[in-house]
C-alpha cells in the first residue's frame, strides 16, 4: 500500500515490509513511558521519531498568524511517510494536550492550506498509547476515529500499554509484537 515512495525494507515478523513509517511522540516527557514505547516501536519498524516537544506548534489562530511556525513542515514530513503513529499518554481520558494542539491545527489543512491537507487524505495512521489504567478509555479511541473519519485518514488498531510504574518492554511483547504484525 506504499503512500509515498523512500521505500525501506526490513524483516518483520519474517514478513517483509516496503513502508516508510514515521512516529509522532507528543508527551510531555521526552524519555518518559510513550517515548520508551515509541522507541521500542520506531526501531522494529526503522522509523523516524518526531518529538512534538522539541517543535514549536501553537494553538489554532482563527488569523493564521502562526502560518509560519513548525506545524506545515512537520505536514510536509507526514505526508512523504506511508504510515503515521501518534504516541500519547492518557492524559485525563484524552490525548496530550500536544497531540491535540497539534490535531486543532489540522484546521489549517481546510482552509488556508487545503492542498497539502488533501495530499493527507487516505494515510494510514494508527495511535500507540500509555497509561495506569487497564483499559483505554472509549473516549479516547473514538476521539481518534472521529478524527481520522473527518479528515480521510485510515485509522488501524491502536496500541495501548498500561504501566502502573516505569514502562517495562518485556511486560508488553506480546501487545508490541501483535501491534507491529497488523501495520506492517
Ligand atoms: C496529567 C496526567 C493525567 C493522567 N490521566 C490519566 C488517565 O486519565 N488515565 C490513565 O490511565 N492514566 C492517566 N495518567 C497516567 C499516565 O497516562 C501514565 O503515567 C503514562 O504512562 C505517562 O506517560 P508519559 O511518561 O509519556 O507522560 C495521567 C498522568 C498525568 C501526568
Amino acid at each position: 500500500m506504499p503512500h509515498a515512495s523512500a521505500p525501506l525494507s526490513l524483516k518483520l515478523c519474517d514478513k517483509d515490509i516496503d513502508l516508510n513509517f514515521l512516529v509522532v511522540l507528543a508527551s510531555s516527557r521526552s524519555n518518559g513511558n510513550t517515548a520508551k514505547l515509541s522507541k521500542e516501536i520506531a526501531e522494529s519498524l526503522h522509523a523516524q521519531i518526531v518529538d512534538l516537544q522539541e517543535l514549536s506548534i501553537s494553538y489554532f489562530d482563527y488569523k493564521s498568524r502562526n502560518i509560519s511556525d513548525d506545524f506545515i513542515p512537520l505536514v510536509e514530513r507526514m505526508v512523504l511517510s506511508d504510515f503515521v503513529v501518534f504516541a500519547t499518554p492518557v492524559y485525563w481520558y484524552s490525548m496530550s494536550a500536544q497531540l491535540k494542539t497539534f490535531f486543532d491545527r489540522f484546521t489549517d489543512l481546510l482552509t488556508v492550506n487545503k492542498e497539502l491537507g488533501r495530499k493527507l487524505r487516505g494515510m494510514p495512521i494508527s495511535v500507540i498509547a500509555t497509561g495506569t489504567d487497564a483499559e483505554l478509555p472509549s473516549s479516547f479511541t473514538g476521539q481518534f476515529e472521529l478524527i481520522s473519519n473527518y479528515l480521510g485518514l485510515v485509522y488501524h488498531d491502536p496500541l495501548y500499554c498500561c504501566c502502573p510504574d516505569e514502562f517495562n518492554p518485556q511486560q508488553h511483547q506480546q501487545a508490541i509484537q501483535g501491534f507491529l504484525g497488523k501495520i506492517a
